[in-house]
C-alpha cells in the first residue's frame, strides 16, 4: 500500500514537472558543444549592428511559443501560414538572423540543433546583449512540420486587450497573472507601429504630454507604419523603466497601460517599478515557463535543415 502511494506520488511529480522534464540544459553538450557559443556570437553581432534586433528576436520567440508551443512553427514561410496571421504580418522581424545562425550551426553539426532551440537561446542572448538578466535555457525541443495560422489569430493577445483578456490569454498557456506582467516587461525594448497605438493616444488614461508627442509621429489618419519606442525612457536597454512609465501613464499600447489602470495587477507593476531585482527574477522565471510550453521532444517533429521550411 505504502509503495503504491509512493508510486502514485512519483507519477504526480512527473506529471507536474511536465514536458520540461524531457528538456535539459546539457542537451547539446556532446552532440554540438559549440552550438550555444555560435548562437551567442551571432546574436551579439546582430544586436551590435542594430539594437532593435534584440527586441525582434525576443518577440519572435514569444510568438512561436504561444502558437502550438515553442516548435519554430512561426519560422515556416508557408503561404497563408503563421507569418500571414494578423498579429504577425508586417511586424515580425529577425527571420534572416535566425536563418544565418542556423546555417552556421548546420555547418558545425548537421541536423542536430533544432530551430526551436536556436530561437529560444537567441531570445535569452538578446536580453543579455541589451543589458538584461541571464538564465539557463533548457534544450531538446524539436521543430514542427506545419504552421498554425488560425491559432496565431486566436492565441496571440491583441494590443486592444483588456486586463481580463490578457490574464486569460496567458492563463490559457499556464502562465499566471504575475508571469504575464513580468513578460510584458519585454516592452522595455523595441518599437511599435502607429496602427497599434493610435487609439490609445486618445484614451483618458494616457499622460497628456506623452500623448501630444506621440501625435507628431502618429496622426489621426495616415502614418500607420510610423514607429515609436515601447519604452519612451530607455528604448534600447533591458531594464525596469517600462513599469515606471506605466506609473506615469506613459504605456505605449492600450494593453500596456491596462496593467496599471486601477486593477488587480497594479501592485505587481509597483513592485517591479521599484525593485529591479524582483522584475529580473520574475521575468527569467516566466521566460523559462514560456519556453516550456508544449515542446516537441524525442522523436516528435523533426530537426529542420532550414528554419523556413520543413525537410523534403
Ligand atoms: C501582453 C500581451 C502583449 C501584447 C498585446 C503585445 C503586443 C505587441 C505589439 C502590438 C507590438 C508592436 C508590433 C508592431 O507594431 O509591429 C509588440 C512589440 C513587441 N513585443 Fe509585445 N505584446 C505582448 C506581450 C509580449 C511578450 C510576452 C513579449 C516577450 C516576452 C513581447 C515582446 C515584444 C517586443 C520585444 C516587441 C518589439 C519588437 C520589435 O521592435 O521588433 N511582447 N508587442
Amino acid at each position: 500500500m505504502a509503495s503504491a502511494s509512493f508510486l502514485g506520488l512519483l507519477v504526480l511529480v512527473a506529471l507536474a514537472s511536465g514536458a520540461s522534464a524531457q528538456l535539459s540544459p546539457t542537451f547539446y553538450d556532446t552532440s554540438c558543444p559549440n552550438a550555444l557559443s555560435t548562437i551567442r556570437t551571432a546574436v551579439n553581432a546582430a544586436v551590435a549592428q542594430e539594437a532593435r534586433m534584440g527586441a525582434s528576436l525576443l518577440r519572435l520567440h514569444f510568438h512561436d511559443c504561444f502558437v502550438q508551443g515553442c516548435d519554430a512553427s512561426v519560422l515556416l514561410n508557408d503561404t497563408n501560414g503563421e507569418q500571414s496571421a494578423g498579429p504577425n504580418v508586417g511586424s515580425l522581424r529577425g527571420f534572416g538572423v535566425i536563418d544565418n545562425i542556423k546555417a552556421q550551426v548546420e555547418a558545425l553539426c548537421p541536423q542536430t540543433v533544432s530551430c526551436a532551440d536556436i530561437l529560444t537561446v537567441a531570445a535569452r542572448d538578446s536580453v543579455v546583449a541589451l543589458g538584461g538578466p541571464s538564465w539557463t535555457v533548457l534544450l531538446g525541443r524539436r521543430d514542427s512540420t506545419s504552421s498554425f495560422p488560425n491559432q496565431a489569430n486566436t492565441d496571440l493577445p491583441a494590443p486592444q486587450s483588456s486586463l481580463r483578456n490578457l490574464i486569460d490569454a496567458f492563463g490559457n498557456k499556464t502562465l499566471s497573472a504575475t508571469d504575464m506582467v513580468a513578460l510584458s516587461g519585454a516592452h522595455t525594448i523595441g518599437q511599435a507601429q502607429c496602427t497599434n497605438f493610435r487609439d490609445h493616444i486618445t484614451e483618458s488614461n494616457i499622460n497628456p504630454a506623452f500623448a501630444a508627442s506621440l501625435r507628431t509621429s502618429c496622426p489621426a489618419t495616415g502614418g500607420d507604419t510610423n514607429l515609436a519606442p515601447l519604452d519612451v525612457t530607455t528604448p534600447n536597454t533591458f531594464d525596469n523603466a517600462y513599469y515606471n512609465n506605466l506609473l506615469s501613464q506613459r504605456g505605449l499600447l492600450h494593453s500596456d497601460q491596462e496593467l496599471f489602470n486601477n486593477g488587480s495587477t497594479d501592485s505587481t507593476v509597483r513592485n517591479f517599478a521599484s525593485n529591479a531585482a524582483a522584475f529580473s527574477s520574475a521575468f527569467t522565471t516566466a521566460m523559462v515557463k514560456m519556453a516550456n510550453i508544449q515542446p516537441l521532444t524525442g522523436t516528435q517533429g523533426q530537426i529542420r535543415r532550414l528554419c523556413w521550411r520543413v525537410n523534403s
